[in-house]
């Protein structure tokens, strides 16, 4: 692998990972992922991020920095901006391979280097305006960005060409498709990056949207020529629009979204599922977008991207066992998790000899800020009058949801 020049003296020598495994061990990522790692050259070497060793990436690392060239021994800093092993697994590694290296991180940093790798000599805390001279003119300064994504995330900003190193924020899945920057994606490329950093978003960062959006705000009176994170394309022609991207997925969170509707739908034996039809017709009759998903069939990881962007959500779902058919029930819990709150929201859902679901409905919906409709709830088959008041109701969401003006439009890049 060759490494890619980013400025001079700045290189990527990242990789891309195609594998079956799942991100994090939960996320599907059938379009795999970059892990971006960067060297920064002076008199002296850093490496900010590395990889964890997945899928040859610790290989494509070492390769990538011997075509610089760079040899591993001579490393004098390890930069770890955030501690999570998909950026730091190949510490153990590195750090015996250039024994010389002091390890850089905060100082909560610090303590996961000791706990996930027992590292504990060598290793240099900082905190926000710290700076590390490298040596011709090459200079990083610090900053904490808690909970960007855990809490002992930093980013590292390189002086002389105004690159911003920004571990987690303003990352995506996805590889590369033939360039790493911004610049270079051709438009058809575009709709990708954009669902596989909004699904990205919504699955690893979205918990975390009021710190994001607290760190934005702090590193606003840096001047920033290149964003340059630990996943996704390296932003160097309007590094601007991936900041105002992830200002936009923050909202979803906060009290935005798009005038859009996603159905999320189970069902045993069909019946409520029978459903499904009418409240697309209420849906259609007002000509609003919509996204539908079926659970379990459709993983999670999926549905929430759509569910974070829209909103307008309807959820339909069977009671099974006296309580929420589990699938729907795991998927609200994640929604719970992630914070996707302020919806207008719709649920229905079929019975046997009790309900249960809509209990659970109420108790996972608690505390959502969620702006619910009269729900829709019938025991077996939906008589004709049920499906009318689904329709009905679908298309009185509907119209609620076209109200939502778009406030935060993307500019191309
Ligand atoms: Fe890509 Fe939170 O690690």
């Amino acid at each position: 692998m060759q490494a890619v020049k980013i400025a001079d003296g700045i290189y990527w020598i990242g990789a891309n990972i195609h594998t079956e495994d799942l991100f994090e061990g939960i996320w599907p990522i059938p379009k795999g992922v970059a892990l971006n790692s960067y060297i920064v050259k002076g008199d002296k070497i850093a490496i900010i991020e590395l990889v964890r060793e997945w899928a040859g990436a610790h290989h494509i690392l070492l390769e990538s920095m011997k075509s610089i060239p760079v040899d591993v021994k001579d490393i004098d800093y390890i930069i770890l901006n955030h501690l999570e092993p998909d950026h730091t697994g190949f510490t153990y590694m590195l750090h015996k391979l250039a024994p010389n290296a002091e390890i850089i991180a905060t100082p909560k940093g610090a303590e996961l280097v000791d706990g996930f790798y027992e590292i504990k000599n060598n290793v240099k805390t900082v905190k926000t305006g710290d700076t590390l001279d490298l040596g011709r003119g090459k200079e990083f300064m610090f900053a904490e960005i808690p909970n960007v994504h855990w809490p002992e995330t930093m980013v590292t900003y390189e002086k002389s060409t105004k690159t911003l190193f920004s571990s987690d924020a303003f990352g995506a899945y996805g590889v590369h498709k033939g360039s790493i920057f911004d610049d270079e994606t051709p438009d058809d490329h575009k709709p990708y990056w954009e669902e596989e950093m909004l699904r990205y978003y919504a699955n690893i960062v979205a918990m975390f949207s009021t710190s994001v959006l607290k760190a934005i705000d702090a590193l606003k009176d840096i001047e920033i020529k290149t964003i340059a994170p630990s996943h996704g394309l390296v932003w160097r022609g309007k590094p601007e629009v991936v900041v105002k991207k992830y200002i936009r997925y923050a909202n979803y969170n906060q009290d935005y979204a798009e005038p859009e509707i996603c159905v999320v739908w189970g069902s045993m034996y069909g019946n409520t599922g029978a459903m499904l039809s009418s409240i697309l017709k209420g849906i259609a009759s007002e000509n609003v977008p919509v996204k539908i998903y079926r659970v379990p069939n459709d993983d999670p990881s999926f549905i929430l991207g759509d569910v974070y962007k829209s909103a307008g959500l309807i959820i339909g779902t069977p009671t099974y066992e006296y309580e929420m058919f589990p699938p729907m029930k795991y998927l609200l819990d994640l929604l719970k998790k992630k914070r996707m709150r302020f919806k207008k929201v719709l649920f229905f859902g079929s019975y046997g000899w009790s309900g249960g679901a809509q209990k659970d409905f109420d108790e996972l919906s608690n505390n959502m800020k969620w702006d619910i409709l009269e729900p829709v709830v019938f025991r077996g088959y939906p008589t004709s009058e049920i499906q009318k008041k689904g329709e009905d109701l679908a298309a009185e969401l509907a119209r609620q949801v076209k109200e939502i003006p778009t406030k935060i439009k993307d500019e191309d890049y």
